[in-house]
Order: structure tokens, then C-alpha cells, then sequence
């Protein structure tokens, strides 16, 4: 019998040459995800960062697993420590570790190992402007980037700033998994649009995970 309350079978759309969009991979997830999203923000709060040419940004940021991505006056770097507070980052949770490795396995990267988590937290209007990851030692190591809470237009684009986007809409339970020949490619996500998201409130949260070190 049709169960209209089933969840949607998860399925893929390539966005190019090692690139693919998991869609709604981590729905099934996505309550113990933000869960946990809670209790590592309990420990290291989110807050906007201010980046090396003095901006603060419009994504509130806090980290989990071995390293942590952090800005500052003196650049951006993968750090052990908050700098804000001086303590370690929260452990990356076995549910977080387990749902990257094995989208990246899904999306034809065996063997990814993160040691980073960056928790990204949108509220209305904060966009995170087109760069490349590349502050990672190891770029044969995809990055896993999971969306949770309030959908978001994601630009994927080329190797220069300026080259062409492609622009999709990332929705609660999305995974995006980019590497090999994409891996540093220019992304960003535009102006947050308001909404109230029945799991996730006002907010879109979004956790990319890195081999950083
Ligand atoms: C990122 O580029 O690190 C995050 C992208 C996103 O929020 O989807
Ligand atoms: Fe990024």
C-alpha cells in the first residue's frame, strides 16, 4: 500500500566530476544530528568570527573532532583549540564520523578519515561569500558537507572566482560530497531567506567535514 508518510528513498545528482549531491542522505539522521549539534554548541557556544581583514562574519561557526577551523587577525588555520575560550573541541560524535565516511564512500571516496567538523550556523540573511577549501594538507581527501534546518541556495562554480556557478537548493537532510578532480572548486552559500523549519527553527545548520591534517 502507498505509505504517504514514508520517508523519500534517498538519491543522487552528480554536479560534476566528483562531485554529487546525496539528497536527503541524512534525513533519517537528522533529529540525533541536531541533537548533537546542541550539545557540542552547549560546550563550544557558536559565534561569528572575524576574519584577517576585520569582518565579522555572518555565519556563526564552533567545531568538533580533532581540529577545529578557526579565523582571526592572523589568517585562517586548523587549530586543536577555540582560540575564543582556549579549551579543546568536543569529540567528533560516532554518528557524525560514521554518516561523512560513508557518504564519501557513496560518492566514490573510500577511506576518508575527517579529523575536522565545522558546524555552520545561518540565520536570515548570512551568506558565506564564494571561496575554496583549501586550508586542508591532504586535497586528495574529499570534504563532506551535510545541511540541516532551513534550505539554502548553494553555488557551486569553477577554479577562478569568477568562472560560472551552479546554483542548487540545499534541503534538510542534503549531503554534498566534492573531491578528486572538484575538490577546489569556488562554493558559497547565498543570503539566508527567513523561515521557522519544524526541526530546526529559525536557523540552517550545515557541517562540513575535512581531512585537515
Ligand atoms: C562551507 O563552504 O564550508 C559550507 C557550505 C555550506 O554551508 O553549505
Ligand atoms: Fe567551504
Amino acid at each position: 500500500m502507498l505509505d504517504l508518510f514514508a520517508e523519500e528513498e534517498p538519491w543522487s545528482e552528480p554536479l560534476a566530476d566528483g562531485a554529487v549531491i546525496l539528497r536527503r542522505r541524512a534525513l533519517s539522521d537528522a533529529d540525533a544530528l541536531l541533537e548533537q549539534v546542541a550539545k557540542i554548541a552547549a560546550q563550544n557556544p557558536f559565534h561569528h568570527r572575524i576574519t584577517p581583514g576585520g569582518h565579522r562574519m555572518s555565519v556563526a561557526m564552533t567545531n568538533c573532532g580533532d581540529l577545529g577551523w578557526t579565523t582571526d587577525s592572523r589568517g585562517y588555520q586548523y587549530s586543536e583549540q577555540d582560540n575564543a575560550g582556549g579549551t579543546r573541541w568536543p569529540p567528533m560524535p560516532t554518528l557524525f564520523r560514521q554518516l561523512a565516511v560513508s557518504c564519501a564512500a557513496e560518492a566514490g571516496f573510500a577511506n576518508f578519515n575527517p579529523d575536522a567538523c565545522l558546524l555552520n550556523r545561518y540565520e536570515p540573511g548570512a551568506k558565506l561569500t564564494l571561496h575554496q577549501d583549501k586550508d586542508e594538507r591532504d586535497l586528495r581527501q574529499p570534504i563532506v558537507s551535510v545541511s540541516l534546518g532551513l534550505p539554502a541556495v548553494f553555488q557551486f562554480g569553477g577554479f577562478e572566482r569568477s568562472d560560472a556557478t551552479t546554483r542548487v537548493l540545499l534541503e534538510h537532510g542534503d549531503v554534498v560530497v566534492w573531491g578528486g578532480p572538484s575538490r577546489l572548486r569556488y562554493h558559497g552559500i547565498l543570503p539566508l531567506k527567513p523561515g521557522i523549519h519544524p526541526q530546526a527553527g529559525a536557523f540552517r545548520f550545515n557541517l562540513t567535514f575535512r581531512r585537515a591534517h
